[in-house]
């Protein structure tokens, strides 16, 4: 017998579709048979797995801000949209602390600007997945980790700051103010294929192997994080929203933190990829200098408590990154390949 597929013909919007996450999401949906529609602000298709994997003929893109409130009403009406992921943001920290403006802006106002809309076009609307971040708690220190989703959200600088106020938003339109089916959720540091962020670690770490081009570590490398592979996020973000679609009124206004509770410091995530690659002289360098370096603006230490999602539903990840590592790499290698030949 053919097993039920939820997904077919489901009406959805995916904010951010041209991401490194919106991507992975959309190739997901559209081949489980969903009506995919995508809002982007993005133009230079070649660095974006939605164009390079040709997902994009499968969903359709509108190109446009998501401060744009016209714009995203329109959408609402003309696809008649069911199930909505916002994971549109400006996610690059590093530009978020030299020009916090355009982060609050994209981020904030983006946030409310597609909620409002939601909120006067709710007719069809029945799940909507707001994308928060592990970076909206803040600080809590190595005596606190791993993050509870009870924990105070508490961030100072301005990326993270945008996270805790779109989750906070979310919270207020998911109030027995407004009603709207949301589910917030707070995940660590994802990774995979498709990342073409290069200012995020992992890939710029594998790009500066595979062109041998200079690393310069950030900080010392002693900074504490938790990564979870791309597969296990898609999956979450499947299960969140269909369950959420189901039952409103047992999920709308929860939040649910997923990563995998594994402490990786960045300078052993450095290790792990150079020595990977037999690149034993380049580390040695690399660390000898990162040690000189400060952090600033930086968390020290981010772990995630994925308790409540396995209590729920049974999850738990499913990817280590040690295991997973040369896929990761070889798509890397695939991707250079092909941008340089
Ligand atoms: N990647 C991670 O490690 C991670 C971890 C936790 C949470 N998140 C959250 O998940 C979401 C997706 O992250 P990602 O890694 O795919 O980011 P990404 O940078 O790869 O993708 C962001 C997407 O948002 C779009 N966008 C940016 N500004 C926009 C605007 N003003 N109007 C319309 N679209 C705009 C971009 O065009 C792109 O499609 C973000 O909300 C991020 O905060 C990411």
């Amino acid at each position: 017998m053919k097993k039920n597929n939820f997904w077919k013909k489901k009406n959805v919007l995916i904010t951010g579709i041209s991401g490194f996450v919106g991507s992975n999401l959309a190739k997901n949906l559209s081949n489980n048979g969903a009506n995919v529609v995508g809002l982007t602000k993005k133009k230079k298709k070649k660095d974006s797995l939605l164009f390079l994997e040709k997902i994009h003929k499968k969903v359709h893109v509108v190109f446009g801000d998501i401060t744009n409130r016209k714009l995203i009403k329109k959408i609402l009406k003309k696809y008649k949209i069911q199930i909505c992921f916002h994971l549109a943001a400006q996610v690059e920290v590093g530009l978020a602390r030299r020009e916090p403006y355009g982060t609050w802006d994209t981020n904030v106002r983006g946030t409310y600007t597609l909620l409002d809309a939601l909120k006067e076009n709710r007719i069809n609307i029945k799940s909507i997945i707001i994308a928060s971040s592990d970076k909206a708690y803040g600080e809590h220190g190595l005596n606190k980790m791993p993050y509870k989703e009870n924990y105070q959200l508490k961030p100072i600088f301005p990326y993270d700051t945008s996270k805790a106020c779109a989750d906070m938003i979310a919270q207020s339109y998911a109030s027995k103010l407004f009603r709207l089916p949301i589910v917030i959720t707070r995940f660590s540091n994802i990774y995979g294929p498709g990342q073409l962020n290069f200012t995020a670690l992992i890939p710029d770490l594998i790009r500066s192997c595979i062109l041998n081009k200079k690393f310069k570590m950030r900080g010392n490398g002693e900074s504490i994080r938790d990564y979870i592979y791309i597969d296990d996020i898609v999956y979450v973000y499947k299960l969140l929203s269909k369950k959420l679609y189901l039952n409103p009124k047992k999920y709308s206004g929860e939040v649910f933190n997923a990563g995998t509770n594994i402490p990786h410091k960045t300078k052993d995530i450095l290790k792990e990829i150079f020595l990977y690659r037999k690149k034993n002289k380049e580390l040695k360098k690399i660390t000898k200098n990162m040690k000189k370096n400060k952090t600033s603006g930086e968390l020290s230490i981010q772990l995630m408590d994925f308790k409540k999602l396995k209590k729920y539903f049974g999850w738990r990840p499913q990817y280590k990154f040690e295991h997973i590592l040369p896929i990761v790499y070889d798509w890397y290698e695939n991707y250079f390949k092909k941008k340089y030949k």
